[in-house]
Formats: structure tokens, C-alpha cells, sequence
């Protein structure tokens, strides 16, 4: 979003450069833009988005460099829970530890009491500060197509749902909405998501990618499911430089339930594959499946880890109009949980609060964030659409205007203490 700070290129590589933020420096990978030693750059995942002139980073720089010292105190203050004290000597050992092991996770999973859970929460918070600082990224989402071939048992858009309207936007209305969101919004990074439509064939998903890479300064993630290995690459060769899809659970046989007729492990292949041609790959699952065990859930926490370095895990809403409609709500501790683990066990992930968590209760957004995550997504969809891609029932953030949801994010994560920055530590140049 505008919440976003420019940095100094300090030095230059062949697809890579260093950029400065206030004293700190990274490492970005640099695919697209010509730069030299001095000039000014907006950084996204991990690349450079755009390059501006020092007039134009100038007043943003000046702005950011007295807000930045204070939301790093205000982050510094902010805890999940403040009277939190372990007294259970296993967890406070575990909890210790530099590496986590799947036994560990196990052990951190079934913790139920609230002082516990606060002090996992605790834990887990302090380590994404010590590691990542107070940035947060935040993404936009545009949900361009709510048709699917698939029939998922959990989601909304499953082809056996025909009480569902559907719709698909047309590439120009793809670019005018990304347009919207780059240009007058001021988001860096876009998620480009539909439901599995071969209505679009691989060659026009790359020219929709294609037009907004060269027009618009933005990070494009997309996410359209299982398509062939070919049309990944062609993603890639269009620009697109992120890949979000999720192995849902990493339990094969709970998985062939959930998504019948489909395999787990062609799920993740074609993960490691686009991790193997150079995309940014955020992965994760579901939670509270029926049938998923706490060893299935630490599983997930793994293989996600493993495969991406995003991790993006969210509650099971049940929809009415699909086989899963009578499944119960899932206890939000149970995703904090996962989180805080995930946190715990992959120190440099980015970490995301996703909009079902935040459908589940309308604290979790907040909560979310102190319990280890460090990324957000906001609708940017029209908003007469976003209402229709129904993958879960009453999603949070799209009955309120695109603006007021923009300021509501901002002052949380003002409140926080978090900036809107890419200074990922996995780059850090020490
Ligand atoms: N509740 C929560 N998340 C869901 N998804 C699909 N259906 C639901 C649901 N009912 C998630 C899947 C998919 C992503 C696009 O949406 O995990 O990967
Ligand atoms: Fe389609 Fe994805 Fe929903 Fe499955 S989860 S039905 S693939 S949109």
C-alpha cells in the first residue's frame, strides 16, 4: 500500500542489488528495471517493483524516518498477552530451544490452558521482532474468476455448487482493477486469484500478467490452481514472480477426501516445481478438516515451511452449500497455534494472517499478528464481485468500502507498531 518505504541501492549485482532503509541493508533481486548506485527503489517480496527519483523519495523518506524509530517502540511494547508466566517447565524448555522438532511442535500444539497458549504467543512474537524487526507486507487480492472445474468438499466454488452466480473478468478488467490498486491504492504486490477455469487458456493468463508487470510497478503473485508445469513457466517468463497455492493438507489419504480425484503429491511436485523456476511460492492448509489430527496439523507446519517461504494457513469455514456445511467452527486458538509454531519452527517466514482467520472472529486480524504472523492480504477485488467469489460464507473486509477497510489496516498496524516494509531478514547484510 502507500504504507511503503524507498530504499538506496548501495551496490549493484547482475540481478540483484543492496538497498539501504535507514542504516539497514538488503539484498533485493532485480528483474526488471535498470538501476544504478545511488538510485531510489521500492522493494516487494524480495525484488524491486520501482524505481523513483530522489525528488520523489525525498518527502516520503523524511515522513517514514521519525515514524519508523517510533512504531519500532510501539512494536517493542506490544505483546500478545503482558502477565503471562510459564510454569510448565517442559514448554519453557522447548521454548528455549534454537530449533524446533516436530516432537516439540507436537507437544506446543496440545497446549490448552490460556496461560500457556499466552506464553507460546509471547514467545512466538518476540522471535518474528527479533528476526523479521516490526515489518509487515500487505498484499492485495484481486479474485478474478469464481469458476472452477474442481468440486473440493470445503469450498463454495466447487463445480457441484449450482446455486452459486458466477463470474470472470475479462483481461481488461483484470488490468483496470490492478490499475486501481497500483496506482491510486498504492499496493506493491498483487495475489491474481481464480478458481481452477480453463476458460482461460495458459497464453492469456500470461498476457494478463504480462500487460500488468509492464505497466503497472507491482509484484504479481498469482494463484489459479493446478495448471500444467508449462504454463507455470510461462507465468514466470510473463513476469509474475509469486505463486500462491496451498497443499491444503499434507495427510494424503484426508487429502484424496477433500479433493476428489486429486493427489496430494501432484499437488506438491508442481510446488517444488515453482520454487525450482525462481517464483516466490506461499503454500499451507486448512484448518480444523474432519478427521485432521494435531500430528496432521504439525505435518502441515512442516511440509509448509519446506516448500515456501510464505506460509498461509486458515480455518475451515463451513459453507452451506457444501458437504462440510454442518462441520463445527474451528477454536481460534487452534490457528493461532499453528501459527505461533510456524513461527517457531521457520524463523524467516513471512507469515499470514489470512481473511478466513479473519472471518472467524473479528479480533483475530490483531491477534493474528502477535502470535507470529507478519502478512496481510486485503480485498481489492470490485466490490460487487468479491461478494460472489463466496469460496466461504460472510468473508471479512469486503461489505466495507476498499478505503475504509485500507484505513482500518493502517491504523492496526499502526497500533502495532508495524511498518509496511519488504525488510525481510532473510536478506540482511550484516
Ligand atoms: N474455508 C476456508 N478456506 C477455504 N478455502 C476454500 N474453501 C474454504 C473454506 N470453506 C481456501 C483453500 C484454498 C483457498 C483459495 O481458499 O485453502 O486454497
Ligand atoms: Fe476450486 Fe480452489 Fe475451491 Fe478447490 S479450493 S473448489 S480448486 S477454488
Amino acid at each position: 500500500m502507500c504504507y511503503a518505504i524507498p530504499g538506496k541501492v548501495v551496490s549493484v549485482g547482475k540481478r540483484e542489488v543492496a538497498v539501504d532503509y535507514f542504516g539497514k541493508k538488503r539484498i533485493v533481486a532485480n528483474h526488471f528495471f535498470e538501476v544504478c548506485k545511488g538510485d531510489f527503489v521500492y522493494a516487494q517480496g524480495g525484488f524491486v517493483v520501482d524505481k523513483i527519483t530522489f525528488e520523489e523519495a525525498k518527502p516520503v523518506l523524511d515522513a517514514w524516518q521519525k515514524a519508523f524509530q517510533g512504531l519500532e517502540q510501539t512494536d517493542a511494547g506490544t505483546n500478545y498477552a503482558e502477565n503471562a508466566s510459564i510454569q510448565n517447565t517442559n514448554f519453557s524448555e522447548i521454548l528455549q530451544k534454537n530449533s524446533l522438532s516436530k516432537q516439540d511442535a507436537f507437544e506446543l500444539m496440545s497446549i490448552e490452558s490460556e496461560n500457556d497458549l499466552a506464553c507460546l504467543y509471547n514467545a512466538s512474537n518476540a522471535l518474528r521482532r527479533k528476526k523479521l524487526e516490526n515489518s509487515c507486507c500487505v498484499h492485495g487480492i484481486i479474485e478474478f474468476s469464481s469458476y472452477c472445474s474442481c468440486n473440493c468438499t470445503y469450498c463454495g466454488l466447487r463445480v457441484d455448487n449450482k446455486q452459486l452466480e458466477r463470474y470472470r473478468m475479462s483481461e481488461q478488467d483484470v488490468f483496470s482493477a490492478a490499475e486501481f490498486a497500483v496506482k491510486k491504492l498504492g499496493f506493491k504486490a498483487l495475489v491474481l486469484q481464480s478458481g481452477e477455469d480453463f476458460s482461460y487458456s495458459d497464453e492469456d493468463l500470461a498476457q494478463i500478467v504480462q500487460r500488468i508487470v509492464s505497466n503497472l510497478k507491482v509484484l504479481v503473485f498469482v494463484s489459479v490452481g493446478e495448471r500444467s508445469k508449462a504454463c507455470y513457466e510461462k507465468l514466470y517468463k510473463s513476469g509474475a514472480r509469486g505463486v500462491l497455492l496451498r497443499f491444503e493438507t499434507s495427510n494424503p489419504s484426508l487429502y484424496e477426501k477433500i479433493r476428489p480425484g486429486k493427489k496430494l503429491e501432484d499437488r506438491v511436485n508442481l510446488i517444488k516445481h515453482c520454487e525450482s523456476l525462481g517464483f516466490i511460492v506461499a503454500t499451507g492448509g486448512l484448518i480444523g478438516l474432519p478427521g485432521q489430527t494435531r500430528q496432521d496439523l504439525v505435518n502441515d507446519v512442516f511440509l509448509a515451511g519446506s516448500l515456501g517461504e510464505m506460509v498461509s494457513f486458515g480455518p475451515l469455514i463451513p459453507h452451506p452449500q457444501t458437504p462440510f456445511a454442518k462441520e463445527s467452527k474451528v477454536n481460534k486458538n487452534l490457528v493461532f497455534k499453528t501459527l505461533a509454531i510456524a513461527r517457531l519452527a521457520f524463523l524467516n517466514s513471512k507469515i499470514l494472517v489470512t481473511t478466513a482467520l479473519e472471518t472467524l472472529d473479528e479480533k483475530a486480524k490483531r491477534e493474528g499478528l502477535l502470535t507470529g504472523a507478519n502478512s496481510l492480504m486485503i480485498n481489492v477485488t470490485p466490490r460487487d464481485l468479491a461478494q460472489k467469489y463466496s469460496i466461504y460464507p460472510n468473508k471479512a473486509g469486503v461489505d466495507l468500502p476498499l478505503q475504509r477497510e485500507i484505513s482500518q489496516t493502517i491504523n492496526l498496524l499502526r497500533s502495532l507498531g508495524r511498518s509496511p516494509t519488504d525488510l525481510s531478514a532473510k536478506n540482511v547484510i550484516q
